[in-house]
């Protein structure tokens, strides 16, 4: 009776274990066959419609963390609500981005920005732009990654101006990378467009309108910020969404696979062996060089999209943050992350002198299904509409001001922990 019970028990554990597998595969086919083609640019595209078994969540509290006296993780908390609101607002800040300026653009609820994140074990102290610009006199720090990395230069730029209004020193062509100078500070502010950190060939315009697949080299990291990489004393680095594109790897110039390339001959990878590439090649780089970088490296940002993706209809209309246990990390997302722990688990294990900091923002940012812009992101999006017509939504970006101004108060808690 025991021994049948038990096999049974096994069974039954076999048939769950298969099936949450056949949710990932089904979800891993899903972002293979999307095509990448007449993707906005702004979002990423995978994970199915409808709901799946989820992988578990990440161990909590975090790997990373040691629980030493004295220390605590400040990246485990909730967000509480605060009734001073953001440091400025979309009238004391003239460089919103059009397509963050929820407020401009009409978004009727304003709650969402009258929240702040609290870690349950520490004092998190707010985000004091004196201080910061202080302690980065004569300094120089980057910003490295795709439109996440944007957003956060332009909430810290927001804040910052409120002291002192830097000069735009610089801008790319397409205004994706771009410098900021603080004269009274002598402190230099950039935000450089280097979506997958290695170098690669995108053939894509503004819009997003891929015309083939992108050519990236997961053992060169990318020129644009390496070139610039001597004049930093701080970066911080994300990347994430982009991996999910349609691509052709290639290594020591040599194709070594792609994903949803169809290519004949050349090997289907998944996205997260380009993803662990890619981020060996830039911790490898910041860690072997001379030139000694403070270095925080950001974990993904998950989206918010429910009842549909962004090319599907999904929308994010939520106005208060989920409580802890009542939304779990998506698979593709759990994937990034444990990538993520483990690249910058081996990589600050031999620094060299260099100091590099897992800036773990995921679980705060899963929380935050009220902060984007959804179809505010475009103008008055319903006016002189028909209440029905289709409008896009963005559940990627964060509203300015938004959720993520906090990312802030713990940017500069970890700087001034040192
Ligand atoms: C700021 O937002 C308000 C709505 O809250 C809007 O009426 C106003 O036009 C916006 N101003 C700017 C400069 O964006
Ligand atoms: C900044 O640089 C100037 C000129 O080199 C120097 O006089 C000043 O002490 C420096 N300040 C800090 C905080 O490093
Ligand atoms: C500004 O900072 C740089 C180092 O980043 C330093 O060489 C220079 O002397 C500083 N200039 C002034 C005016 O403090
Ligand atoms: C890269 O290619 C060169 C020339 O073909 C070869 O000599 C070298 O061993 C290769 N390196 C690696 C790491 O595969
Ligand atoms: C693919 O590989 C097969 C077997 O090695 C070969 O016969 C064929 O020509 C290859 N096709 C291309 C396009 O290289
Ligand atoms: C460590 O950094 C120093 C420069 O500070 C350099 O001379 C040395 O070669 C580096 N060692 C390794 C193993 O990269
Ligand atoms: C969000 O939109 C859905 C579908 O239009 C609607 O059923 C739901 O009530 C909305 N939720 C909120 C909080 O507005």
């Amino acid at each position: 009776m025991g021994v049948e019970m038990g096999k049974q028990k096994k069974i039954f554990v076999k048939i769950v274990a298969c099936l949450i597998l056949m949710g990932v595969a089904y979800r891993l086919y899903l972002s293979i066959i999307i095509p990448s083609s007449s993707s906005p640019q702004f979002i990423a595209h995978y994970s199915p419609p409808a709901p799946l078994p989820q992988l578990p969540t990440p161990p909590h509290p975090h790997p990373h963390t040691t629980s030493s006296p004295g220390s605590c993780d400040i990246f485990t908390g909730e967000w509480v609500r605060d009734p001073t609101g953001p440091p400025y607002t979309n009238t004391t800040c003239d460089t919103i981005e059009h397509h963050q300026n929820c407020m401009k653009n009409g978004r009727p609820d304003s709650d969402y920005i009258y929240w702040r994140w609290t870690p349950r074990d520490c004092n998190l102290p707010k985000f004091d732009p004196k201080t910061f610009l202080t302690f980065m006199r004569n300094k120089s720090m980057a910003f490295i990654g795709d439109s996440i990395s944007r957003n956060h230069v332009q909430s810290l730029l927001c804040i910052l101006s409120q002291v002192e209004r830097p000069v735009e020193v610089y801008h790319d062509k397409e205004y994706r990378s771009k410098r900021w100078f603080f004269h009274t500070h002598n402190f230099t502010l950039s935000v450089i467009w280097s979506p997958f950190l290695t170098e690669a060939k995108i053939f894509e315009d503004y819009d997003g309108h891929a015309s083939g697949a992108v050519r990236l080299h997961l053992d060169q990291p990318h020129s644009e910020w390496v070139n610039q990489f001597g004049k930093f004393d701080y970066v911080e680095i994300a990347a994430g969404k982009w991996f999910l594109k349609t691509a052709v790897y290639y290594e020591n110039s040599t194709i070594v696979g792609c994903h949803n390339c169809k290519i004949e001959n050349v090997t289907e990878l998944e996205f997260d062996y380009a993803y662990r590439r890619a981020l060996q090649t830039t911790l490898g780089f910041i860690t072997k060089s001379d030139h000694k970088v403070y270095t925080l490296f950001q974990t993904t940002t998950p989206d918010h999209f429910e009842n549909g993706e962004w090319n599907t209809g999904g929308y994010c209309n939520r106005t208060v943050p989920f409580e802890e246990g009542e939304t779990e990390l998506r698979d593709i997302d759990s994937i990034m992350r444990n990538v993520e722990l483990e690249e910058f688990k081996k990589a600050v294990g031999d620094t060299n002198g260099s100091t590099l900091k897992l800036f773990d923002t995921t679980r705060l940012a899963l929380l935050r299904p009220d902060g984007h812009p959804g179809p505010y992101r475009a103008f008055h999006p319903f006016e002189g509409k028909d209440p029905s017509a289709k409008v896009q939504n963005d559940c990627l970006h964060w509203c300015l001001p938004g959720p993520i101004d906090s990312w802030n108060d713990l940017l500069i808690n970890i700087l001034l922990t040192e």
